[in-house]
């Protein structure tokens, strides 16, 4: 229910992101009239859910099976995966946090390697520096995932 509610605002972020950048995501377009205020952490999850969108990693996470997307981000939290060098590695919020502040430090077996990082410096998507996008980017991946 709460991975449905997110992909409404995931999708209802779209429309301004053309002309908001990657930087234009505000405050006042988190929906807080369903429960009452949102906790500090549902809105790094909406603002995840709108970076998701704006900075391009539903093309490859959130679109289906198409040749050359990523692993879902849906049911990616909370399973482990198998890197190029063997390694066995659970996907957390930690994991996600350190792959996405060290392009190329892992490589999913079974993806085309560095594709990831190849679209995201075309689509002038610089996570490296922007700690904020990293820490609402891997909340909502781990909120999304089948431990959430
Ligand atoms: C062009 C398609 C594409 C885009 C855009 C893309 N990814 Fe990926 N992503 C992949 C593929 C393919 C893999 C698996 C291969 C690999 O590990 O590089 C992957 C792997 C990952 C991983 C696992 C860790 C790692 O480094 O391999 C994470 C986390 C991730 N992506 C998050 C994101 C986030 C967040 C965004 C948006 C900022 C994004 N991806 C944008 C295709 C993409």
């Amino acid at each position: 229910m709460l991975s449905a509610t997110l992909l409404v605002l995931a999708v209802a972020g779209c429309g301004r992101s053309a002309s908001t950048g990657t930087t234009g995501v505000s405050e006042q377009e988190t929906p807080g009239a369903l429960t009452g205020p949102p906790t500090p952490t549902e809105q790094l999850v909406a603002k995840g859910a709108r970076y998701a969108i704006t900075d391009g990693c539903s093309i490859c996470h959130l679109s289906g099976s198409r040749p050359h997307s990523g692993p879902s981000f849906y049911g990616f939290a909370g399973r482990y995966v198998r890197l190029t060098d063997g390694r066995r590695v659970l996907v957390d919020e930690r994991f996600v946090t350190d792959a996405l502040e060290h392009p190329g430090r892992y490589s999913l077996r079974g993806y085309p390697p560095r594709l990831m990082w190849t679209v995201l410096a075309r689509l002038h998507v610089d996570l490296q520096h922007s700690p904020g996008q990293i820490a609402a980017l891997a909340a909502f991946i781990e909120q999304v995932g089948p431990e959430a």
